[in-house]
């Protein structure tokens, strides 16, 4: 008997990772699409990119496969903890994705490329009704799937937990109502604080091949392994594996502004590091793979905000940085530095918005979908409550389409319920930072000697190494910190540093 259980996990075992073989496959080539590929090749790519997924989709949803997890489930005492947890995953991933039929997710595939066409249009004209009626569609469409996932309380739920397992509306009601208030009486007080912040020296030139060399030097600084990964550049910085062994991040440089490559270079470092720390003996199993969007975020903006826009990170680093750039720099002091990218301005762009405004970009997008889904809001009232919420969070006057509902390309792939993990992310990672300096707390001192060593080591002993078999954000975020996530170390961290 025992036997026989052992020879069903490694059929198993066999067949999880021989998806991930096909899924990986596929990732190269959209890597390489997104780095070197050559323009001409682009439809060639499509096909062989579609056909592949198709192949791993045909192998994930195969009635055999779910039969033997089933089989498997039913001899649980045979397995191992870890074993069982990954065929349990693997089977609820495998319930999931059947619970949708394919006519239904044949359809939503093609009006997701079309809505993302027409969003592409709307953006030409900055008009937000051009795209309006593909995002009417797009939404009933969503609905529909929340219907076929099924949910409590609130259809949202559904959406929400296809990207984050533990999220809910009543989690994320109470964060964001948690978070509100406090973090418009902090805006106030430090705008008033740094009026006098002259930022300038980060808009001069700032020559390709220097920013190149200084982020390469960063990546390596930072722990990321390049006998196990790479770094490129590509228009929209991402980072993506191939396995733990194998983890690819990009970056983009603009030579007016030296801000935008070194903390996107150090967010997909931070993403890298969680890739490269998962285990490679599980390859293709959930024991091998990322947590969850949130706890992957967590780590990318934990290394980005907590220790790349800390004060004592650049008493080490500035020096550095200096030698980079040495007519840019040569009257900035460290302090002028640190100010200055930390600087905190209501503005109407998230992927540019500050650590502190960013989190109301999220919550407006939250409302949003919440309403949407909840069928109390209209795509074609979208334009209009968007620019009311910008008014009354953050206000500002949003002048434009483009600027304003149109800016995002989420909703055009059909990706709701995926905004609210970057705001998860950044709470999160306020929340391990407070436990680390708490457990260690020879840590600060160790970043101004840029020793960053044994921070890694906590998040690869903590999390890294703990894979999808860890359980859900939640879990892990109580394991760690002894307490589920709540938004207080964020405003604690976010009000030391600002004030
Ligand atoms: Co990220």
């Amino acid at each position: 008997m025992e036997n026989n259980t052992q020879d069903l996990y490694r059929q198993y075992v066999e067949h999880a990772q021989k998806i991930a073989d096909i899924n990986y496959a596929a990732a190269v080539l959209d890597w390489d699409q997104e780095t070197y590929m050559p323009v001409k090749s682009a439809a060639a790519r499509a096909r062989q990119t579609a056909t592949l997924r198709g192949l791993a989709h045909r192998h994930f949803t195969d009635k055999r496969y779910g039969d033997l997890l089933q089989q498997l489930l039913d001899q649980k005492d045979f397995l191992s903890e870890k074993e069982r947890r990954n065929v349990l995953l693997s089977k609820e991933d495998y319930d999931k994705q059947t619970k949708l039929p394919n006519a239904f997710v044949h359809e939503l595939s093609e009006n997701i490329s079309r809505a993302y066409q027409s969003w592409i249009d709307a953006r030409k004209q900055n008009d937000f009704f051009v795209f309006e009626p593909s995002l009417s569609r797009l939404v009933a469409l969503k609905k529909q799937e929340a219907d076929y996932f099924g949910y409590e309380n609130h259809p949202y739920n559904a959406l929400l937990k296809d990207y984050e397992k533990s999220a809910s509306v009543q989690m994320l009601d109470h964060l964001f109502e948690s978070m509100t208030q406090p973090l418009q009486k902090l805006l106030q007080k430090v705008l008033a604080k740094q009026k006098s912040i002259d930022d300038n020296f980060l808009h001069q030139h700032y020559p390709k091949d220097a920013q190149w060399n200084w982020g390469m030097y960063l990546v390596k600084e930072l722990g990321f392994d390049l006998d196990a990964g790479r770094q490129d550049i590509s228009e929209h910085p991402f980072t993506t594996n191939f396995s733990a062994q194998d983890v690819r991040i990009t970056t983009r440089i603009d030579e007016n502004d030296f801000a935008n490559m070194t903390w996107s270079c150090i967010h997909e470092v931070g993403h890298g590091l969680y890739e490269q720390g998962l285990n490679y003996e599980d390859y293709g199993l959930p024991s091998g793979e990322f947590a969850s969007l949130s706890i992957h975020e967590s780590q990318s903006r934990f290394w980005e905000n907590c220790i790349g826009r800390n004060l004592l990170f650049w008493r080490h680093y500035f020096p550095k940085l200096k030698a980079y750039f040495p007519e840019q720099l040569k009257d900035i002091s460290v302090e002028q530095f640190y100010r200055s990218i930390n600087k905190v301005q209501p503005s109407l762009i998230r992927t540019e918005a500050d650590e502190l405004t960013y989190h109301f970009h999220i919550k407006i997008r939250y409302e949003l979908e919440k309403e949407l889904i909840g069928g109390t809001l209209s795509a074609k009232e979208v334009k209009e409550r968007w620019n009311e919420l910008y008014k009354q969070d953050l206000g500002i006057d949003v002048p434009d389409d483009n600027r304003g509902c149109l800016q995002d390309v989420h909703w055009s792939h059909g990706s709701f319920g995926y905004f609210p993990t970057y705001s998860l992310g950044s709470f999160y990672a306020a929340q391990f930072w407070e436990k680390l300096k708490a457990e260690k707390p020879e840590t600060e001192k160790e970043i101004a000697h840029g020793n960053l060593k044994n921070i890694l080591a906590w998040l690869r002993q903590n999390i890294h190494a703990k894979g999808r078999t860890a359980g859900d954000s939640e879990t892990i975020c109580k394991a760690v910190t002894g307490a589920p996530l709540q938004t207080d170390a964020f405003l604690r961290y976010l009000t030391q540093k600002l004030l």
